[in-house]
């Protein structure tokens, strides 16, 4: 699909399509791993990570947080985006520049130029968690695509079609890949299988995830 594009890049930039729409940019932000860490540290300080609950009263094995005008959260009211962290009522931390332009640069490699994220959900992954299949499907504008970074120990991601009962396929993802997925498969099914146990140089026992979406409505 897109290998013409990058016949010059070398093998750690390569794209790999998965799916029509999707595309994994391997080691895409390798280079800015540290970086993206001590960001991920000052996130963190202002919007602590915590275990989510679903509409259903379920605890979500994977810690969040989120920086940017809108966050994700859940509740036992449901899912839903927020200009203001619920623990604090403050607004999320600011999304940092770097990490905007990051996700802009790997949705134009992908092929969606334009992409101006106004929401980044911070994930946090211990040995044992895992994220079940689901649908991003809480944004308004789902001509925007979604640009997922990958920080630490690496983690099976699961990806499948629009329709849940179609069994997804499995990529693996490391420190600095970054998956985009738009398109035809902006609703796929995806999720991360459990994450094995592991001891990584940069973020210890942990797998870090960071998501860029276009929530809301404003150009
Ligand atoms: C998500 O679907 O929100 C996160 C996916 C990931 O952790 O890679
Ligand atoms: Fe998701």
């Amino acid at each position: 699909m897109t290998a013409d594009l990058f016949e010059d890049t070398p093998p750690e930039r390569m794209a790999q399509p998965m799916v029509p729409g999707a595309v994994l940019l391997q080691g895409f932000a390798r280079d800015l791993q540290a970086a993206l860490l001590t960001s991920f540290e000052e996130v963190i300080a202002q919007a602590p990570l915590r275990h989510l609950v679903t509409p259903g009263g379920y605890t979500m094995s994977v810690a969040m947080t989120n920086c940017g005008p809108l966050g994700w959260v859940s509740d036992r009211r449901g899912y839903r985006y927020q200009a203001t962290d619920p623990l604090s009522n403050q607004p999320w931390p600011k999304m940092p520049g770097a990490w905007r332009e990051l996700a802009a640069r790997a949705a134009a490699a992908a092929g969606y130029a334009g992409f101006k994220p106004d929401a980044c959900l911070v994930n946090s992954y211990q040995p044992g968690a895992k994220l079940s299949l689901h649908q991003d499907r809480d944004e308004i504008d789902m001509s925007a695509p979604i640009v997922s970074v990958s920080l630490g120990l690496p983690a099976t991601f699961l990806f499948g079609t629009e329709r849940r009962a179609d069994k997804p396929q499995r990529f693996r993802l490391l420190s600095g890949d970054v998956v985009v997925w738009g398109g035809a498969s902006r609703l796929a099914y995806h999720g991360i299988a459990q994450l094995p146990a592991g001891d990584h140089a940069l973020t210890g026992a942990r797998r870090i995830n960071l998501t860029f979406r276009k929530a809301g409505d404003a150009a």
